[in-house]
């Protein structure tokens, strides 16, 4: 192992090895509705993209164990609201899309009917009677906001601001056509772990040299068990950047190619760096390329069982090639995202036995280190102080 020495003072890596999460925090039901309520539940949570959603359609949603539907009025604005009708709480929309007859969301029990923006606006077969107010029995609404094409939900009666969520990077892809961008593919899959399980491999590629050897192939420094050269011993800021592909590559595809016409206005430092990062804890990452942009969704279903959404947006004029070779873009992150995936499950599996109570983080685990911090911080409990256990 090098000595931390030979490492420059702004390296990332870790300089102690602190320890992990309880396991029980992985597998324990009571816990997990803690973290539902604690976390997802105040937090903005992706639900889909702008384009996907057609207008006055309903579309059913669960975040936090609550179920909620989105709707989309015929000016294009849109809405997030319980899925309980105030008259006795029957659900409003019943199947995962629903088309609207009429700008009315109409309760299928006793026909309540609301407008799109929740407003009770019919009560058939009931005369008017004294002390009923229709005004104050409109539907319960989510804060909605729309960031890059990317509508985000959050049930917080005072939400956080947007802007400035943890690792966010607001403006990292601005200079992206991403509300422009179309869904090209969509891989959806139940995964058999906990769902921070699934965000801690996500946030350290010492896995990378025995999981990913595709992608190990394509990002020389990955095989190195790192996620960037800053972590490597001798690396230095002003060092010059280099593309961390392979010779020859431009992108993540099988070929390496891309896939279409490069996004235009990306600066030079974008096209070399080959792919941009950005993290939306706890709900998705996005990872924006030269050529196309790819969302990977984590929505957890159960203490053991995490639901893994993975999207790949295009350009309209990309799709529309016709050559246009979907394998070769695809199957090079779903193979990633399928190692992750059943490294994740192994991980999970391992977790379960009463002698393992919590692990060690090793140095270039900083970032999973950050995240657990902050799943400490959101659940109110002590913090990791160097040297310090928990
Ligand atoms: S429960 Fe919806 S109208 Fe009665
Ligand atoms: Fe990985």
């Amino acid at each position: 192992m090098n000595h931390r020495s030979s490492f420059h003072p702004a390296s990332p890596i870790l300089d102690f090895c602190p320890p992990s999460l309880p396991a029980r925090w992985y597998t324990d039901p009571l816990h997990h509705a803690r973290e539902l309520a604690a976390i997802q539940a105040q937090s903005w949570i992706y639900v889909g993209r702008v384009n996907d959603l057609p207008p006055l359609t309903l579309r059913k949603l669960e975040i936090a164990g609550q179920q909620l539907f989105l709707v989309k009025d015929d000016t294009g604005s849109i809405r997030c609201f319980h899925n309980s009708c105030r008259h006795r709480g029957s659900e409003l929309c019943q199947q995962h899309e629903q088309r609207l007859k009429a700008k009315l969301i109409t309760c299928p029990y006793h026909e309540w009917s609301y407008d799109l923006s929740g407003r009770l606006v019919r009560v058939p077969h009931v005369p008017e009677t004294p002390g009923f107010d229709r005004q104050a029995n409109g539907l319960f609404s989510a804060h909605v906001t729309l960031w890059n094409g990317f509508i985000f939900v959050c049930l917080a009666a005072d939400p956080p601001d947007f802007a400035t969520a943890p690792d966010l990077g607001v403006n990292a892809l601005d200079n992206w056509p991403m509300a422009d961008l179309v869904t090209g593919h969509r891989m959806t899959s139940l995964l058999q772990c906990n769902w921070k399980v699934f965000w801690e491999n996500y946030n350290e590629c010492l896995h990378c040299p025995g999981i990913h050897p595709g992608l190990c192939e394509m990002v020389p420094v990955y095989g190195k068990g790192v996620m960037s050269s800053a972590e490597m011993p001798g690396w230095s800021p002003e060092d010059a950047v280099a593309s961390p592909l392979r010779d020859g590559a431009r992108t993540w595809t099988v070929n390496g190619k891309a896939c279409g016409a490069e996004f235009p206005n990306l600066t030079e430092a974008q096209r070399t760096a080959a792919y941009t990062f950005v993290t939306l804890m706890p709900t998705m990452y996005i990872v924006a390329h030269v050529d196309y942009v790819r969302a990977v969704t984590i929505r957890p279903v159960s203490p053991g069982e995490t639901e893994l959404t993975a999207e790949w947006l295009f350009a309209p004029e990309t799709l529309a090639q016709p050559d246009f070779d979907l394998a070769n873009v695809v199957d090079f992150a779903a193979t990633v995202i399928r190692e992750d995936g059943a490294a994740s499950e192994m991980n999970q599996r391992g977790l379960r036995n009463a002698r393992f109570e919590h692990g060690t983080l090793m140095p270039q685990e900083f970032d999973v280190f950050n995240f657990q911090q902050w799943v400490r911080r959101k659940l109110g409990e002590p913090l990791v102080t160097k040297g310090v256990k928990p």
